[in-house]
């Protein structure tokens, strides 16, 4: 049985009481589900995470130990120094102080807008790493990229550099790293890779991920994955879970994955 990992990248939204709310109906959905009497739940075949704004980390993990969720917090970002003269930043010790298990890392909207190098991205999932945290590292071509048959030249650029300074961390620490294949094209527009695309980009960043780490570490998809294409992608041999964006905002279509993903594995 594979590992899958249903995750929400809430990005940049809910107002305060949203998030909340947002936080309670899936707290709800878990609980009315009996979710933890699931046995590939408690041993850890199916995890679930959401990624709020830095804002509602602390709130969302005191609601999360109260309840002993099931839901574990993770950030969108952080920065690779504990502490120290970042104005705007937050460190991976933070994080890790708060009780906060994932982080986020390399998103393409963060390489986009906010200029993240693959360099600083390196630098990232190594003090992650080391603070504890569980780095998502997210990778993904262009629409041009893909076109242009650049598609696995890239990600193979981003997964060497990504990983380059993690090859000297013992192996139970870096065997904690998520992969994310998210395409820039298919975030956010509605329009997610095929079967046969995220079949075949899944089985090379597998490869190349194994070859750099001798590790066979956890491969999500992410774009506009929802309640509608998620059967069809989830069950893709080298697809481990989903990092989803808009579909994530919703309690409704985010459990929906939840129960996509449960019946997956119990058959
Ligand atoms: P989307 O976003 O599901 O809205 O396409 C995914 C992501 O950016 O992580």
């Amino acid at each position: 049985m594979k590992d899958i990992i249903i995750a929400g990248n809430w990005k940049m939204n809910t107002a305060p009481v949203e998030a909340v709310k947002l936080f309670n109906e899936i707290e709800s959905y878990f609980v009315e589900n009996s979710y933890k009497s699931i046995p590939f739940v408690q041993n850890g075949k199916l995890k679930f995470v959401a990624c709020p704004p830095f804002v509602y980390l602390q709130t969302l993990q005191m609601l999360v130990n109260q309840s002993k969720s099931l839901l574990s917090l993770g950030a969108q970002n952080c920065h690779f120094e504990s502490k120290g003269a970042f104005t705007g930043e937050v460190s991976p010790t933070m994080l890790k102080d708060l009780g906060i298990k994932y982080t986020i890392i390399g998103h393409s909207e963060r390489r986009t807008f906010f200029a993240e190098t693959n360099e600083t991205i390196s630098k990232k999932i190594k003090s992650a790493l080391e603070s504890d945290l569980i780095p998502i590292f997210c990778i993904g071509e262009t629409l041009e990229e893909r076109q242009t048959g650049k598609t696995n030249d890239i990600l193979k650029n981003q997964i060497e550099i990504g990983l380059s300074q993690i090859l000297d961390v013992a192996t139970d620490l870096k065997s904690k790293i998520v992969i994310a294949y998210e395409p820039v094209w298919a975030i956010g527009t509605g329009l997610a890779a095929t079967t046969e695309q995220v079949r075949d980009t899944h089985t090379f960043i597998k490869n190349e991920v194994k070859r750099i780490l001798n590790l066979d570490l956890p491969i999500l998809y992410g774009g506009s994955l929802n309640e509608n294409n998620a059967n069809e992608l989830l069950r893709l041999e080298n697809v481990n879970g989903g990092l989803i964006g808009g579909a994530s905002l919703k309690a409704d279509s985010f459990c929906k994955i939840i129960e996509i993903a449960n019946s997956i594995l119990k058959n």
